[in-house]
């Protein structure tokens, strides 16, 4: 398993570009589903997550072509024929957001079967929405040893109030409602950037959608849909750990290729700690003396504090001089990398869905763990002001979704490098291969 090995102490200085959106992108792989026609997508991250998603496509007749290179990140899915209408476990437990096959499948094929995703680390995370939606456009739902199995003729129109905010679950039910006979009304959608994004692929595609990125969405369904050629929006995400890495080292970044209207809630929190951000139309320049007043955070959903953004922001509030009050709305259980900033010399208290960051406290460098996607995001940038050389382990999270971390960190100056195992595979390999 590869590990992080980075030294503190470097302001990032220069300019570093934003990669398409992780989120973005995997609901708008799902979508070629949809139809026989190839749809082109480009601005795709080099992330895990989105090989997983080949894999799953793939698996079910889908061809997958995807390339990588200076100017295009770009993939070319087929699904003219669609011979297993499946997502294995095996692929979904590595994948949560694997459930996004649902809604899509069904709409195409009459038929999905998706395992249950199970216990994940952050949270219990059950997919009842998903499933509920499905059951409102005339879907017939039956679980059956771990799977989801819906089925339904054709999806019909129908009502749908989430009880619940779910961006997912409002981009899976998005993709049924398309191709449903007869109009769909959501309610109480997820206004994430992402779920527009979609929405507008589908749009492209042939769909009859109005009030992506509002609470309310109106559906057309129409009989088919054909092939499109999109652009991914870029990572919000990424872009907001780049700014907060930015502001936590004292440095002067250019945060390139991003879209800043995405990112208002964060640029304004920092704005609060006295952190100086200026942005025009794409870029966000941050430029940072070190010091910053405590701010409390509530994430929310968008446009409120992102739960992604949490973890990281963390990471700045062990260096503000005071105490801030971080609240989790989003996820139970999301606050793994407290207890490994607490061990890196942060001051913080857990009270259930609180966390009460006492600062400033120097960091120094241990040995810590990733637990997950964002929590590893936070380890990397407590890294980058610790004394001494940090080691991360289980890097594999981060390699989800930040695309080339390392490299992009080091462009801007940060002392950060990667080592694969360090006892290598031997005692693993079979010995007739060894
Ligand atoms: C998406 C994002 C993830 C982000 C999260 C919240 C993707 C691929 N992932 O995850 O990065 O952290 O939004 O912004 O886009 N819930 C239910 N029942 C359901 C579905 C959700 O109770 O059927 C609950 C969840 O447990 C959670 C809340 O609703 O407490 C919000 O979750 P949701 O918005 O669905 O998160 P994801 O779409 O999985």
């Amino acid at each position: 398993m590869d590990k992080f090995v980075i030294r503190g102490g470097n302001p990032l200085l220069g300019t570093v570009r934003i990669s398409g959106a992780k989120n973005a992108a995997l609901p708008a792989m799902a979508a070629a589903l949809l139809t026989d026609e190839p749809v082109i997508l480009e601005n795709i991250p080099q992330v895990r997550d989105i090989e997983t998603t080949r894999r799953l496509l793939a698996s079910m007749g889908a061809e997958v072509e995807l390339g990588y290179g200076r100017a295009h990140h770009r993939t070319t899915i087929s699904c003219a024929k669609l011979e297993h209408p499946e997502a294995t476990y095996e692929l979904v437990k590595t994948m949560r957001a694997s459930t996004l096959v649902l809604g899509p499948l069904v709409a195409r094929c009459g038929v999905a079967k998706v395992s249950l995703p199970g216990g994940c680390a952050i949270g219990a995370r059950p997919i009842d929405l998903h499933i509920k939606g499905l059951e409102r456009l005339g879907a017939t739902i039956t679980t059956e040893h771990g799977y989801v199995v819906a089925r339904a003729e054709r999806l019909q129109g129908g009502h749908i109030v989430f009880d619940k905010i779910t961006v997912t679950g409002t981009e899976d039910l998005l993709m049924a409602a398309v191709l449903a006979d007869g109009e769909t009304l959501m309610e109480n959608c997820a206004r994430e950037p992402e779920v527009a994004d979609l929405a507008a692929l589908l749009v492209k595609m042939g769909a009859n959608i109005e009030g992506a990125g509002t609470s309310t969405i109106r559906v057309r369904g129409v009989a088919k849909l054909g092939g499109a050629r999109h652009r991914i929006i870029p990572d919000r995400i990424e872009a907001g750990t780049y700014i907060i890495a930015a502001a936590l080292t004292g440095g002067d970044l250019n945060v390139t290729d991003c879209n800043p209207a995405h990112l208002t809630a964060v640029l304004q929190k920092l704005e609060e700690t006295g952190v100086k951000v200026r942005h025009n139309a794409e870029s966000v320049r941050v430029m940072s003396e070190g010091g910053f007043k405590p701010a409390d955070v509530n994430t929310e959903e968008y446009p409120g504090f992102a739960t992604d953004m949490q973890a990281q922001y963390m990471a700045l509030a062990t260096q503000a001089d005071g105490t801030s009050i971080i609240t989790e709305n989003i996820f139970e259980n999301r606050f793994m990398h407290a207890q490994e900033l607490v061990r890196m010399g942060a001051n913080i208290r857990m009270e259930g869905r609180r966390a009460i960051v006492r600062g400033k406290t120097p960091l120094s460098a241990a040995a810590v763990l990733a637990s997950d996607l964002r929590a590893s995001a936070s380890l990397v940038l407590a890294a980058l002001v610790a004394d001494g050389e940090t080691i991360i382990d289980r890097v594999y999270h981060i390699d989800r979704g930040y695309e080339r971390i390392e490299e992009k960190l080091r462009g801007v100056g940060g002392e950060i490098r990667r080592i694969g195992e360090m006892f290598p595979k031997r005692a693993t390999v079979p010995a007739a291969q060894g």
